[in-house]
């Protein structure tokens, strides 16, 4: 019975209309020189309004490992209560695991300061792309540096972005939480739209 159970949960699980990764925005870059450096500038500016918002940066934090609190429904600007460290492992594994508190069920999101759930598992983001408290020039020239970005060109970080179950609750989070700016498709757009503009940062020459 036990397992049965089990495996009508996982089924469930899998067969729920979630977001299914990888099917929801349309990689379709223009072409090619179309994008002037401006252009790609201006799109930069909406990319940094999105990894600079609470739904994003409060996982995309340094190397102390704290989650952060932060947005309009937290009130002030805090790390995460509880003491939550991530450690190096960045899931919690030397203290207490992410997933405990982190750990998907449908519905829950809908409940204001119930720990946040997506069906994945909940961590943070790799120290380099430490965007909490980081100035426009700092996030675009990390997220354009193959050393520091996972090794993804501009397409293959757009691409990423679609396949990443936690964006999808960024832009929907429920809860009385305020959504990260503009949609996953605009993002997407703009990702793309700076990339065939060469990748500009405010601070070029
Ligand atoms: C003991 C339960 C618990 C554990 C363990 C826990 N969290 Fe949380 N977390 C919460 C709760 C509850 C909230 C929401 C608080 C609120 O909205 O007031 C939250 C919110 C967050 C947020 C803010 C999300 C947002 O933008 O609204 C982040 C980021 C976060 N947790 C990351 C982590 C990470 C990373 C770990 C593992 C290292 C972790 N948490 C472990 C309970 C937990
Ligand atoms: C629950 C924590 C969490 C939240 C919230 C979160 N991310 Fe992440 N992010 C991660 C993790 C974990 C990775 C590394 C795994 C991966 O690349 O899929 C990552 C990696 C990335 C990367 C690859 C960056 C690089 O340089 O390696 C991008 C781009 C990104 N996230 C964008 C976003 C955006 C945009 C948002 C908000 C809309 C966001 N993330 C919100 C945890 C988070």
């Amino acid at each position: 019975m036990k397992t049965i159970g089990l495996a009508v949960v996982a089924a469930a699980l899998f067969a729920a209309p979630v977001f299914a990764a990888g099917e929801n925005v349309i990689i379709d870059p223009p072409a090619e020189g179309s994008v002037s450096v401006e252009d790609g500038l201006s799109a930069w500016a909406r990319v940094y309004e999105v990894a600079s918002h609470p739904r994003c940066s409060n996982c995309h934090v340094g190397s102390d490992n704290r989650p952060m609190w932060s947005g309009p429904s937290y009130g002030k600007t805090r790390p995460h209560g509880m003491n939550i460290n991530a450690g190096d492992s960045r899931i919690g594994v030397e203290t207490i695991q992410c997933s405990t508190c982190h750990s998907y069920r449908e519905g829950l999101n809908d409940t204001p300061h119930a720990a946040p759930q997506v069906a994945m598992n909940w961590q943070l983001a790799p120290v380099e792309a430490e965007w909490f408290g980081k100035s426009s020039v700092e996030v675009c020239n990390q997220l354009r540096d193959p050393d520091r970005n996972g090794g993804r060109d501009y397409l293959e970080t757009a691409s990423h972005l679609d396949h990443d179950l936690i964006l999808h609750w960024a832009w929907n989070p429920g809860g009385g939480r305020e959504p990260a700016p503009y949609d996953l498709q605009s993002h997407v757009n703009d990702v793309l739209a700076w990339g065939v503009a060469g990748t500009p940062c405010p601070d070029d020459e």
